[in-house]
């Protein structure tokens, strides 16, 4: 199944295109019904290409491909989907409705026989781990080396929920969450850096904050129990939104829970869970959370571009040479180049099912440590 439909899409796509020129005779009729001319392709590269993809297929700019080596039968579907708009960009899609399905067809002939070229390219951290550590240096002197704070009232992000720790990040970021010492902290910061940082402090192991000197962390346990169906039985939250609770500090918890109740921190959900709660049984509640074993939301996904490309090698490595699988190599594209495309299957602006399925779970940081990656490879 899985090699068969995507033939007979790039088989239809080509008989398609042909038939408007002369009509297909069966299934065996592919592109090769057209003999490519390679001095023909190269006349209309000179005439229409050559000031961004240069004569030898390299891009002359930093958002543009390379083409030089890219299998021919992808560029031809490159070219059909700019006509088609499938892939959506204004100079392209004008460029390709001007080409005779001649020209097409010599044309990524021509570029297909160039050299597959890499545009050197400034490698950077390609790893979201590695450059939230970096990008975290400002906040561990009060969240803590690895994300364990040790300040009595301040949270440990340490093992938390990446999609929490950005939820928090922007909130206080756009104010909707108000915070005299987190303010400061997280204004300048892109969705990159903040999305790096959550991966580097979701990725430390958590360590129990010290035991609550306040409530009684048996009389909490039943007060928890409507709690448990977002945050876990334990504290141990399985939603990506909502924050694990165990081991975290006690002063902190009661602060928050109150601010939920009286309106200092907005969330209509924990608005209602605690409307009417008496302190006293939110210090049994935070104390018994506190008692908990704190648990690492399990990382699910690559942090690093070079694991990602073990994933997506298995399409896209020259080794794994696929017939029924239209793929372009990677390696030595220029980073913009990846990431507009990335964003624009995760998108849905350029549209293929395969790509879009590996394009939808991306985060912008991630995009940005793929693209890296790929675009510090050499071409080989
Ligand atoms: C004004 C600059 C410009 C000119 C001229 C131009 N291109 Fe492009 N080309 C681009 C850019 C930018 C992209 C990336 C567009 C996108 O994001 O989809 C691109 C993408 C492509 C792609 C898709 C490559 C891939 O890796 O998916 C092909 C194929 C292509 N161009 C072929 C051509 C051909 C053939 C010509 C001449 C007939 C041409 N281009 C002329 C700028 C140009
Ligand atoms: C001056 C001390 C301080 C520094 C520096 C600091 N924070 Fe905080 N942070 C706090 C306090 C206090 C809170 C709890 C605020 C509240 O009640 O909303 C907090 C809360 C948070 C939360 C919400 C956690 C939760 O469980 O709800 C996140 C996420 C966070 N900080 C991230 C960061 C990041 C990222 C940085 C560095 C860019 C940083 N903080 C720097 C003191 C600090
Ligand atoms: C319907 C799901 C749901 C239920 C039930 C629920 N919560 Fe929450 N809770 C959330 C979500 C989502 C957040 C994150 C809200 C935000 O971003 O401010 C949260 C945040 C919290 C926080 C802030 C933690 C931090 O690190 O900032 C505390 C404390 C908390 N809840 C305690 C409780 C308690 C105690 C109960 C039971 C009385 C409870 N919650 C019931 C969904 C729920
Ligand atoms: C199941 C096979 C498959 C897997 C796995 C896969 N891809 Fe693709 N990819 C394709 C196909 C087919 C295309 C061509 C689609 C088109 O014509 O738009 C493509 C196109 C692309 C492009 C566009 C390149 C260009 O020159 O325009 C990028 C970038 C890309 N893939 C990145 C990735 C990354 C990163 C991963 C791993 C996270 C990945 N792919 C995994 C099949 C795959």
């Amino acid at each position: 199944m899985k090699k068969t439909v995507p033939t007979l899409i790039v088989m239809s796509l080509l008989l398609a295109a042909c038939g408007k020129e002369q009509p297909a005779t069966g299934p065996e009729a592919g592109m090769h019904q057209h003999q490519a001319d390679l001095a023909a392709g190269k006349a209309v590269a000179e005439a229409k290409c050559v000031s961004c993809h240069g004569l030898d297929g390299k891009g002359t700019g930093p958002d543009i491909p390379n083409l030089g080596g890219q299998k021919e039968a992808y560029l031809h579907n490159a070219l059909e989907g700019y006509r088609t708009g499938t892939r959506q960009h204004a100079a392209l899609q004008q460029l390709s409705s001007e080409l005779t399905e001649a020209d097409v067809v010599n044309i990524a002939s021509y570029y297909a026989s160039q050299k597959l070229a890499g545009t050197a390219a400034a490698v950077g951290a390609a790893d979201t781990v590695a450059a939230g550590k970096t990008a975290a240096a400002v906040c561990v002197a009060c969240h803590g080396a690895d994300g364990n704070s040790k300040m009595p009232g301040t949270p440990s992000l340490a093992g938390q929920h990446p999609g929490f720790l950005l939820n928090a990040m922007q909130a206080y970021k756009d104010g909707s969450r108000k915070d005299a010492a987190m303010a400061g902290q997280v204004a300048k910061l892109d969705k990159v850096a903040m999305e790096n940082i959550a991966a580097f402090f979701a990725a430390q192991a958590p360590v129990a904050r010290d035991k609550s000197t306040v409530g009684d962390a048996v009389a909490g346990e039943p007060l928890s129990g409507k709690c448990g169906g977002c945050h876990g039985k334990q504290g141990h939250s399985a939603d990506q939104k909502t924050p694990s609770l165990a081991g975290q500090d006690a002063q902190y918890l009661v602060k928050t829970m109150k601010n939920y109740r009286d309106g200092g921190r907005a969330h209509a959900e924990m608005k209602t869970m605690l409307a009417g709660a008496k302190d006293q049984d939110l210090a049994h509640i935070a104390a018994f959370y506190v008692a908990q074993a704190p648990k690492q939301a399990t990382a699910t996904k690559p942090t690093a571009g070079q694991q990602w490309a073990e994933r997506c090698g298995k399409c896209h490595d020259a080794a794994t040479d696929n017939p029924a699988m239209v793929t372009p190599r990677l390696e030595g594209q220029p980073v913009a180049y990846l990431v507009k495309a990335l964003k624009d299957y995760r998108e849905g602006k350029r549209v293929q099912s395969a790509m879009h399925a590996m394009g939808a779970p991306l985060s912008d940081a991630d995009i940005q440590a793929i693209g890296e990656y790929y675009a510090g490879q050499q071409p080989k």
